[in-house]
Parts: structure tokens; sequence; C-alpha cells
């Protein structure tokens, strides 16, 4: 396909409401629209209400806009917002095939449909990189076209993990409410079954019992990443323990933001809060460390991610080497590094 420079349209994220009227209203792809030479990235997301992914969506859409005055390729997002179902996406994905995308992005509803939307993506010749939500290896291994971009999930529960001891260690007289020695704790989990839910609840409190801190447990319940369910969830504990909770771990910072509502309502004075850490570092989040409400939490670094994605869709669709365009591993996988962030630490973190 030859390269020119042509202008780009492309379309707010936020604007893309009912699915059939938007990918009725996007521009045709390779089958309608043969003599094109955009690269037309499909782009399918599990949930365009989810914060850190619609961040991932915006990068995406900014960098897609950057990379094409750069090289002077034209690139074309289509993105659809499957509305947590995964029926839905697989109409999506379907869509995007017939009308000739050159590359896919999907963020899975359900991880186990990864092996379907692989053969139709083979049989069409037409490269997939799943983000965010990881398919099992042996859906990767499929074919050799398909990759994986994301962060380690055990990775972000150890970082987590690790500010809650720090704080512990650093500060015992004011977590340790009850002074028995224990650190007793809530778990607001992300969708059951999502491999960043299983693991950071793992590895968080992995890191704790490591390094010899003794927990318990006072409750634990899916939340499903969502703001409100967790400000509902923090409440019955807040009404049932009181002050017997001296942290609140939660899977992302949304349900983070969530637990922060639910004490607001009781007014409780901030220096009488548990501590409570998240996991992403969305713009809502850092400004809650800034107050004081969030104790930390774990950059998830959406633009790295979706400039892993550019970068992997150009070089496919140039015919190039992908391992020359990113960093990969196992010639599958690209992985972006967590970091912790506190309020000390606010000012080192890019969030561009
Ligand atoms: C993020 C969550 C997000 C989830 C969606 C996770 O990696 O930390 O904020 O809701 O992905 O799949």
């Amino acid at each position: 396909m030859s390269l020119k420079i042509k202008s780009c349209c492309f379309r707010s994220l936020r604007k893309l409401l009912p699915l059939a009227l938007a990918l009725a209203l996007l521009p045709a792809c390779r089958g309608e629209e043969a003599q094109d030479d955009s690269l037309r990235i499909g782009v399918a997301l599990y949930s365009q209400d989810d914060t850190f992914i619609s961040t991932v969506a915006q990068n995406l859409e900014r960098l897609a806009q950057e990379e094409e005055s750069r090289i002077g390729q034209k690139i074309t997002l289509l993105v659809s917002d499957s509305r947590s179902n995964q029926t839905t996406q697989m109409d999506q994905v379907d869509r995007f095939l017939n009308r000739g995308c050159d590359v896919l992005c999907v963020n899975l509803v359900d991880r186990t449909a990864a092996a379907v939307i692989v053969d139709k993506a083979e049989a069409e010749g037409v490269p997939v990189i799943f983000f965010n939500r990881q398919p099992v290896s042996e859906d990767i291994q499929r074919w050799d076209q398909v990759y994986y971009v994301g962060a380690s999930a055990p990775e972000s529960g150890t970082l987590q993990g690790q500010l809650v001891l720090e704080a512990w260690m650093d500060n015992r007289e004011q977590w340790d409410r009850s002074g028995d020695g224990v650190l007793q704790y809530v778990m607001l989990e992300g969708e059951p079954g999502h491999q960043d839910s299983l693991l950071r609840t793992e590895y968080s409190i992995k890191a704790l019992t490591d390094a010899g801190t003794e927990v318990e447990r006072l409750a634990r319940d899916t939340a499903n990443w969502n703001r409100a369910q967790a400000a509902a969830r923090v409440g019955q504990w807040l009404e049932e323990f009181g002050e017997q909770i001296e942290v609140i771990l939660s899977n992302n910072d949304d349900m983070a933001l969530g637990a922060i509502d639910a004490l607001g309502e009781t007014g409780r004075p901030m220096e009488d809060w548990p501590l409570i850490v998240g996991v992403d570092a969305t713009a809502p989040a850092l400004e809650a460390v800034e107050k004081g409400q969030l104790y930390g939490t774990v950059f998830n670094d959406s633009r790295g991610q979706a400039q892993a994605m550019i970068d992997l869709a150009l070089a496919l669709y140039e015919g190039e080497d992908p391992a020359r365009a990113v960093d990969l591993e196992e010639s599958h996988y690209v992985w972006l590094p967590y970091r912790k962030v506190t309020r000390e630490s606010l000012g080192e973190l890019r969030t561009d």
C-alpha cells in the first residue's frame, strides 16, 4: 500500500453513542472503499464508560493523529463500544472485518471469546492486538499475527501491597487503629474472571504477608470496577464493621473513589479514615491523592499501551518486523511497567 500524506478524520469517542448508529456513520474500510490508502484500525472496546479504557481510547486517538502528522501515513480509527456484551462485540468485529480493517485492537468483554476472534481475523489475514484483558496463552499462540499489549497483573498487585506495607511500617500508630498488630482490611474487587481482579487481589496481600505482616480480611466483594457499586459496598461494610476497617484495598481507582464517596457520606473526619489504595492513576484518583483522601495508587500506563498498539499496527501494516517497532516478548507480548504513586511522588508522574 502506498504512503501518502492525507488529513485524518477522527471522531470524538465521546460522541459515539449507540453503536449501530456509530458504525453506520464511520468511514468505510477496505472492502467498501478499496482505493483509500489509509491504515484502518478497528478498535473494539468492552465499555467506553470504564474510566481507564476511555483513557486508553483517547490516547489512541491522539497518538494516531500525532503519528499521522509525523510520518505522513493516514490513519483512521474505527471505534466500537460493546457495552459489556460479548455478542455485540462479535458483531462489531465482523463488521470491522467486512469493512476491510487492516488491524484489529480488541479489548475483550469475555477473555474466553478470544479464540473465535482470532479464527475470524486469521481467515481474513487481519492481525489482532488484544489489550487490557489478556486471553489465555493458547489463544495468543493460535496464530503468529496475534499480540497482547498490557501490563503484568501480579506486578500491579505487588506494588499496591508494597504501598500499604510502607504506610503500615512507617506509621503503625495511625493505621493500626485497634492496636492489635494485625492489619484488618476489606477488598474491592473488579469483574470476576478478569486477570487484573484475580491477581491484584492475590498479589497485594501476598506482598504484605511475605513481609511478615499479619492480616485479617473483614470482607471482600466485586464492585465490577465501578465507582457507584463500590460506594454501595463500602457503605454497607462501614455500617457492619465501622472503625475496625483499617485498610481498603481496591483493584482499581474508580472503586477506590467509590470508597472515598462512601466515607465522605459518613461525615467522619478524614484523619480517621482507613488507608485507601487503588490502581490506575486516573486523573480523578490523582486529585484524591493530592487531597490526601487516597493514600496511593499504581500507575497503569494507558498512554504507553496506546503507543505500543499504534507502533505495532503501523509495523504490521507496512509489513515490517513488529519486534523492531516494539519490545516484543515471546513473539506476542508487549508489557508496560507499573509504578507506585503517592503524594510524595506525584510530581514525577507523566500522565499525558
Ligand atoms: C483497570 C481497570 C479497568 C479494567 C477494565 C484494568 O486494568 O485497572 O480500571 O476497569 O482494566 O478491563
